[in-house]
């Protein structure tokens, strides 16, 4: 019986052991990550003050997800993080699902006192008794305002605000001011469709339209849209952002996007083809900040539904994408996103290099000296390229572009452990729209995770990957002449 006791404390401290080292190894360096346990889609971004805050889904007391509060962090920057306590907790509405925060400048919702201006977040509140009781209505609408830059919270004692008309699937409110009809509007994801609702004030809601049964891709269910104006070549386009589980371009979750025109009612495009603003398999949840003038800032949850619980971390679980900034690009076809990461990470690059004319078909060899990298080649004519990343356990993570296919590609076969869900082990692509020459590619890089940003952030994907060893070699080969490449270490964001 001792024995059989000694023996079970030694198997969990080793447990315990090996899975302290595996967080040691997959810890981010520049990416931002929950102070501990579950965390998926990031929500109430929200500038303020001089401040940006994120908020996100988090299950406070388990690393796989469970009832849902909002997680909270705060930056001068966007590139580096402070966390804050957890904002919004669960009550006998329900758990806290996904959602938007906005600045009630003219305290419209009168919930701003002695001048102070309101911080509105506006969320679904999930019922799991309700839906576990087999009923229809578990998913409405509620409201929570800040007097004090998001520190505390209130709710308002009428919520909810928006009940669901018995549809199940009625979920993740995006809300911003839309000046010509000096309304609110909310952007709802309902089943595998977008309602638009308004509102003069944050608690009375209007229905106005629906969007897309018959456009985008529907192979799940929509969640965590956004809608927003961008100024193109003096004119306004509208982009509706609509996230869609599962269904994505590589299988499991992706965030497709719709550009087109919005009068304050409705919604519309002549856009045919579906379009993704991030072709990897590990971006999901994408939104905006709201409030931050004519830029658009965007962040993502690094994960997918198909494996988010089971990634072998335990300390926490997952990370969100770099900040990116969103831009609309003029292509043959169209216009199209364009996404590359804020300018301030330039402020974290650290000791690089430059190598000039260097020929492909020799390659390229590096040695890394740390987990975070960013990489940038230019090429006059692009050709075959292949980005090998590896350890001396021979695993190796692939990243490239193939002319014949005209498609870029990230092949994680063999980068390490994958054992924890089937889908993991696979190799991505994504079609290369921008039919220019020339190539330009830059690659940032992190404990876990890449993310390529191809054509000057006309194609992104991003990918998740778990050695069992630090990546210390980089390769990189192909055919022809890399015009310009360069690559500096990224200093950590966290203290
Ligand atoms: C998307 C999502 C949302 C929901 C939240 C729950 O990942 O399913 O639709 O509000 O996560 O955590």
């Amino acid at each position: 019986m001792k024995k059989l006791l000694l023996l079970l404390v030694f198997f969990s401290t080793t447990q315990l052991l090996m899975s302290q080292n595996r967080d040691e190894l997959y810890r981010p360096k520049i990416h931002f990550y929950p102070p501990k346990n579950w965390m998926n889609d990031p929500n109430g971004m929200v500038y303020h003050n001089g401040v940006y805050h994120l908020f996100y889904q988090h299950h406070p007391a388990s690393n796989v997800w469970g009832p849902m509060h909002w997680g909270h962090a705060v930056s001068k920057d966007m590139v580096h993080w402070e966390h804050k306590p957890i904002a919004i907790y669960p009550d006998s509405i329900g758990t806290i699902f996904s959602g938007s925060a906005v600045v009630d400048k003219d305290n419209t919702s009168g919930f701003g006192k002695n001048g102070l201006v309101p911080l509105v977040a506006i969320y679904t509140q999930h019922n799991q008794q309700r839906a576990d009781a087999g009923t229809s209505d578990f998913q409405n609408q509620s409201i929570a305002y800040s007097l004090d830059n998001g520190e505390t919270w209130a709710k308002y004692s009428g919520n909810p605000v928006l009940k669901t008309p018995g549809i199940k699937d009625f979920r993740d409110p995006k809300v911003f001011w839309h000046e010509e009809t000096k309304k609110w509007i909310m952007t709802l994801a309902v089943v595998n469709t977008i309602h638009f609702y308004s509102s003069p004030n944050l608690k009375d809601w209007t229905k106005e339209s629906e969007f897309g049964k018959d456009l985008g891709a529907h192979g799940g269910v929509w969640e965590c849209p956004d809608l927003f104006s961008m100024n193109f070549e003096g004119k306004e386009q509208w982009v509706l952002l609509v996230n869609l589980n599962p269904g994505g371009p590589n299988g499991g979750s992706a965030t497709q996007y719709f550009v087109g025109a919005f009068d304050g009612h409705e919604f519309k495009t002549t856009q045919k083809e579906v379009l993704w603003a991030d072709y990897g398999p590990d971006e999901y949840a994408g939104v905006t900040w709201s409030n931050t003038g004519n830029k658009r800032f965007f962040i993502g949850w690094m994960s997918n539904w198909n494996y988010a619980n089971q990634v072998p971390t335990s300390a926490w679980r997952s990370a969100f994408t770099l900040t990116r900034e969103l831009n609309l690009l003029k292509t043959d076809q169209g216009l199209r996103l364009r996404s590359l990461p804020v300018n301030d990470y330039v402020l974290i690059r650290e000791k690089g290099n430059v190598l000039m004319n260097q020929n492909l078909e020799k390659g390229i060899e590096i040695n890394l000296q740390s987990q975070a990298y960013r990489l940038e080649i230019r090429q006059e004519d692009l050709k075959d390229l292949r980005i090998v990343l590896s350890n001396a356990k021979g695993e190796e993570l692939v990243i490239g572009y193939d002319p014949g296919k005209s498609e870029y590609f990230i092949d994680r076969t063999k980068a390490g452990v994958s054992d924890f869900n089937a889908d993991f082990a696979k190799r991505f692509t994504a079609q290369r729209f921008f039919k220019r020459k020339a190539g330009y590619l830059e690659l940032y890089l992190d404990a876990t995770s890449v993310e390529l940003f191809a054509d000057r952030g006309a194609t992104v994907m991003t990918t998740c990957f778990f050695p069992t060893a630090a990546f210390t070699q980089l390769r990189i080969s192909g055919k022809g002449t890399a015009n310009h490449v360069e690559w500096e270490e990224l200093k950590s964001i966290w203290k």
